[in-house]
């Protein structure tokens, strides 16, 4: 009996680990897509297409573009902190941390299509 119980007790163990690291995995992931949809969006569209009314009438370019992929993380950390042309600028309302994580999270667009 003490055997089955330790057996229980072992595999309750292993799956709340597994339920934890889960949970934990996709937090990481969801604070950039969570940013991205509040503060991006609107213009650059949920899959980073540019294809919605603003990214039209402020011209913003489709991510998946290689002109987009060619440019350096840097490049592209510093249009989001400092803004261009109607991309405004993100340095009083992000840490330099999260726009660091849009900035993968845009790279994501190009490598899943
Ligand atoms: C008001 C619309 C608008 C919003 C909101 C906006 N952007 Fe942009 N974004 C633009 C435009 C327009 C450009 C192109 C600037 C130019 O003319 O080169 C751009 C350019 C960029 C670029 C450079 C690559 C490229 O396409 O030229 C990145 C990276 C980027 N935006 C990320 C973001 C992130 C991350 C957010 C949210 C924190 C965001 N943008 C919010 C309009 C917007």
């Amino acid at each position: 009996m003490k055997k089955a119980m330790g057996k229980i007790v072992g595999k309750s163990v292993l799956s709340l680990a597994l339920v934890v690291g889960f949970v934990s995995a996709t937090r990481a992931e969801s604070n950039a897509e969570k940013l991205y949809k509040a503060k991006c969006m609107g213009c650059h569209a949920a899959d980073g297409s540019a294809n919605t009314k603003a990214g039209k009438n402020t011209g913003a370019h489709d991510f998946r573009l290689p002109d987009v992929a060619k440019e350096t993380d840097a490049t592209l950390i510093e249009i989001v902190t400092k803004g261009k042309k109607k991309m405004p600028k993100f340095e009083e309302k992000l840490k330099a941390k999260e726009i660091k994580e849009l900035v993968e999270y845009v790279r994501g667009f190009s490598k899943k299509s």
